[in-house]
C-alpha cells in the first residue's frame, strides 16, 4: 500500500535582510511538525525557500550596486546556512526567481485573465511601499499608516490588472467559518468582519512601477504583483504548470500552510480565491501563529525587526545553549495564535527548569543509577508493584495526548503533554527512592524493574521529543541503550520493548545548568553593543537604512507660508491621560492649552503609559477640526514622530509656557 502522503510550507521568506530568530520560529515548527510525520511513516514534503521579487529588493539592490540577482543570491545563502544549523530538513526549497516558478506564475496569470478574473484597469489609493500593499482608507489605522506595519502611505496611481474577489466571496466566508480550514477559528469572525462583510475588493496583481517581478506574458509593461507571484510557489514546488516537478497529483492538497497573522489575509482570502478560480482543491489547514516579540525599551512589545536594533542572532544563541534548547524554547513558548515575547530570562529559566532539570536530570540519574548497582546493564529478574501503572500508563497516554495535539498544530500542547511525563518520570525516582532499593540485596529486582521502567518510559519520551530535538535525543538513545528499532513510532503504544538486559552508556550532560545572573549580563552586554552598532551605523550614512526601516522619505507636495500660517500649533501641558474603553490604541488626554483646556484623543496608548505622560509639556495643533474617535471627541491632535522605536511625541522644554504659538 502507498504511504499516506503530508504536505507542509512554511511562507517564502523575503532575503531583504539577514534571517533572525523569528523567521526560525515557522521554519522549525514546520520542520518538527514534518519530522513527526516522517516517523509516522507519512510520505512527507517540507517546503520552504524565498520570495525575492520586488521594490524593495530592487531598491536594496540599487544601492548596493548589484543586481537584484546578486543580492537575493547573498541573503539566500544565509537563510539556507541558517536552516541547515537549525537542523531544519526541508524537502525542497523554491525560490521565486527559479524558471519553472516563473513559468507557472505566468500560466496562471494568463489562465485567470483568460477566465475573466484578472482585468485591467487603474488604481489610486493609499500604498505602503514596505508592505508593497494597496489601502483604502477604512482600511489605515487611526493614524492614516499602514494597518500592518503602521509606517505612513503615499499616495499613488498606476494603470494595473486587478483580480476579481467578489464572486468567491460566499465560499471564502463558509470556508473560514464553517470548516477547519483556519487554526485557530478565532481569527476567522475578525477577517470575516474586516474583510468580507465589507465587500471582497478586487485585488491589484500588477505593477508597472518597478521591472523586478515577473513579466505579464500578454502585456511587458507590467510584471506580476507580489502576492500571486509568492502563493503560487506551493504548486509551482510540484509541477503544477511546469514540467520541472511531477508531484502535484501526489501532495496537492496541502495539508498545512503554516504562517505568521501578519499574512494571515493573503492566505485566508486571496489564496483559496486563486484556487477557486483556478478550479483546484483547497489547502486543508492554515496554521496562524503570532509573532516573536522582544520588549522594547518602553517595556512595549514590539515584533522583533532589524531596525530595532534588537535582533537576536540564532547563530549566537545556537552557539551558547545548543541548537535543541533554542527550537525547545521557541517553540514551547509560542501558541497558536498569540504572541510570545522573547526574553533571555524566560529562555535561560527554560532551559534550566526543563532541560537540565527536568529532562537532562531524568537521563542523568537514571543511567548514573543504572551503571552504579548494575554495573550498566540490567539483570533479568523483575519485581512489579502497585505503584508502577500509573507511571506507566501516564507516559503511554503521553502518546495520544501528543498526536491530538499535533493534529490540531498545537505543539506547544505537545511539548507540555510531553514534559508532564518528564515530571512524572522524576516524582516516579521520588515515589521509589531506587537509592534506598540499592543499599539492600534482596531489593535488586524491585531496583531493577523501577531503573527498567524509567529507561523504557525514557525511550518514549525521548522518541515523542525526537522531532522537536532531533540532535539530542540520538544521545539519549545512546545513553540508554536504546537500539534503532526500540524507537520506532509504532513501538511507542507498546511499554516493555527494551531488551530486559539493557546495558547503558554514560555520557555527557545533555543540558548543562545555566548561571542566569552571569548569563543575563553577559547576554544583556552584547544586545547593548549590537543596538549602539545597529545606531552607530545608521549615522555613519543616513542610507544604511534597515531592513524594515527602507522606505524613502517622501514629501508631500510643496505649500506657500499663506498655506502654514492656517496651521495652529500651540504648546499645552498634559494634565490627565487615560486608556479608552475596548482601544488598545487610544488615550484620551485632558490638556491645559491657556486656553481654557480641551480634550484630545491620540493613539499612542502602545507607546506611553497615563503616567509617562502626565506633567509633560508637548505641541498640538489646536485649529483642527473637533472629531470623534470611538465616540469620544478630540479638538486638534498632538505632535508626534514615526520612529524605527515606534511613535514618540514631541516634548517641549518646560520653559515655554502653555499657549504659546510654535512657526
Ligand atoms: N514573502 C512573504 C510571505 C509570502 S508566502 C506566500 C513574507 N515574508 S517575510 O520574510 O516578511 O515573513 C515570512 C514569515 O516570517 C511571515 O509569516 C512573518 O510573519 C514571519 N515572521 C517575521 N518576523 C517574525 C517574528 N518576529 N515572529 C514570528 N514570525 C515572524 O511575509
Amino acid at each position: 500500500m502507498p504511504k499516506k502522503t503530508f504536505y507542509i510550507t512554511t511562507p517564502i521568506y523575503y532575503p531583504s535582510g539577514n534571517p533572525h530568530i523569528g523567521h526560525c520560529y515557522t521554519s522549525v515548527a514546520c520542520d518538527s511538525i514534518a519530522r513527526y510525520r516522517r516517523m509516522q511513516g507519512y510520505d512527507v514534503m517540507f517546503l520552504t525557500g524565498t520570495d525575492e521579487h520586488g521594490l524593495k529588493i530592487e531598491q536594496k539592490a540599487a544601492e548596493k550596486g548589484i543586481t537584484p540577482k546578486e543580492y537575493v543570491d547573498e541573503i539566500v545563502a544565509v537563510f539556507k546556512k541558517l536552516w541547515k544549523y537549525m537542523n531544519v530538513d526541508y524537502d525542497r526549497y523554491i525560490r521565486t526567481t527559479d524558471d519553472y516558478h516563473i513559468e507557472t506564475v505566468q500560466k496562471i496569470f494568463k489562465e485567470l485573465y483568460d477566465k475573466g478574473y484578472i482585468y485591467k484597469g487603474e488604481y489610486s489609493g493609499k500604498y505602503c511601499t514596505p508592505c508593497e500593499s494597496f489601502w483604502t482608507d477604512s482600511q489605515l489605522d487611526e493614524n492614516g499608516c499602514c494597518p500592518e506595519c503602521h509606517r505612513p502611505v503615499t499616495f499613488a496611481k498606476e494603470e494595473a490588472y486587478f483580480f476579481k474577489m467578489s464572486p468567491f466571496a460566499d465560499r471564502i466566508e463558509k470556508l473560514l467559518t464553517e470548516t477547519d480550514y483556519l487554526q485557530p477559528k478565532t481569527r476567522a469572525v475578525e477577517l470575516v468582519n474586516n474583510f468580507i462583510k465589507p465587500g471582497l475588493e478586487d485585488l491589484c496583481v500588477s505593477r508597472t512601477t518597478f521591472k523586478w517581478g515577473i513579466p505579464v506574458t500578454f502585456d511587458d509593461k507590467h510584471v506580476v504583483y507580489v502576492w500571486i507571484d509568492a502563493l503560487s510557489n506551493y504548486i509551482s514546488a510540484l509541477g503544477f504548470l511546469n514540467e520541472t516537478y511531477n508531484d502535484y497529483e501526489k501532495f496537492w492538497p496541502a495539508d498545512v500552510h503554516m504562517v505568521a497573522k501578519d499574512i494571515m489575509r493573503f492566505h485566508a482570502i486571496i489564496w483559496p480565491a486563486m484556487l477557486m478560480a483556478l478550479e483546484q482543491p483547497l489547502p486543508k489547514h492554515l496554521a496562524v501563529h503570532g509573532w516573536i516579540t522582544f520588549a522594547g525599551k518602553n517595556g512595549e512589545s514590539q515584533k522583533m525587526s532589524k531596525s530595532l536594533g534588537n535582533v537576536v542572532d540564532p547563530f549566537m544563541l545556537g552557539e551558547r545553549y545548543g541548537v535543541d534548547a533554542i527550537r525547545y524554547h521557541i517553540l514551547r513558548e509560542m501558541a497558536l495564535g498569540a504572541d510570545s515575547a522573547f526574553s533571555n530570562e524566560i529562555m535561560i529559566n527554560r532551559i534550566n527548569s526543563d532541560l537540565a532539570n527536568g529532562l537532562g536530570n531524568l537521563v542523568s540519574r537514571t543511567v548514573a543509577m543504572a551503571d552504579k548497582y548494575f554495573g550498566g546493564t540490567l539483570p533479568t529478574e523483575r519485581q512489579a508493584e502497585e505503584i508502577d501503572s500509573d507511571f506507566i500508563n501516564t507516559v503511554l497516554n503521553t502518546v495520544k495526548d501528543v498526536e491530538t495535539e499535533m493534529d490540531g498544530t498545537r505543539i506547544k500542547g505537545a511539548l507540555e503533554a510531553i514534559f508532564k511525563a518528564v515530571d512524572r518520570a522524576n516524582k516516579y525516582i521520588d515515589e521509589t527512592q531506587p537509592w534506598v532499593l540499592g543499599k539492600d540485596e534482596s531489593k535488586k529486582a524491585r531496583l531493577a524493574s523501577v531503573l527498567y521502567n524509567l529507561l523504557d518510559g525514557i525511550r518514549i519520551i525521548s522518541t515523542l521529543l525526537s522531532p522537536f530535538m532531533p540532535e539530542t535525543m540520538p544521545k539519549v538513545w545512546e545513553q540508554t541503550g536504546a537500539s534503532e528499532s526500540d524507537v520506532e513510532y509504532d513501538k511507542l503504544s507498546t511499554f516493555g520493548v527494551l531488551p530486559e538486559n539493557v546495558t547503558v552508556h554514560k555520557g555527557a550532560i545533555l543540558f548543562p545548568r545555566i548561571d542566569v545572573d552571569k548569563e543575563i549580563e553577559e547576554l544583556n552586554a552584547i544586545i547593548e553593543k549590537n543596538m549602539a552598532d545597529a545606531k552607530s551605523k545608521l549615522s555613519e550614512s543616513e542610507k544604511a537604512e534597515s531592513s524594515d526601516n527602507s522606505e524613502k522619505i517622501e514629501l508631500a507636495p510643496e505649500i506657500t507660508i499663506d498655506d502654514f500660517a492656517k496651521i495652529e500649533i500651540r504648546v499645552a501641558k498634559i494634565i490627565s491621560a487615560e486608556k479608552i474603553k475596548k482601544s488598545d490604541k487610544l488615550l484620551r488626554l485632558q490638556l491645559d492649552d491657556g486656553m481654557g483646556g480641551r480634550q484630545v484623543v491620540s493613539g499612542i496608548a502602545q507607546y506611553y503609559t497615563p503616567e509617562e505622560l502626565v506633567g509633560k509639556k508637548i505641541q498640538i495643533i489646536a485649529n483642527l477640526k473637533p472629531v470623534k474617535l470611538r465616540g469620544v471627541e478630540s479638538c486638534g491632535m498632538i505632535c508626534a514622530a514615526d520612529t524605527p522605536d515606534g511613535v514618540k511625541v514631541v516634548f517641549v522644554d518646560d520653559s515655554i509656557p502653555v499657549g504659546s504659538k510654535v512657526r
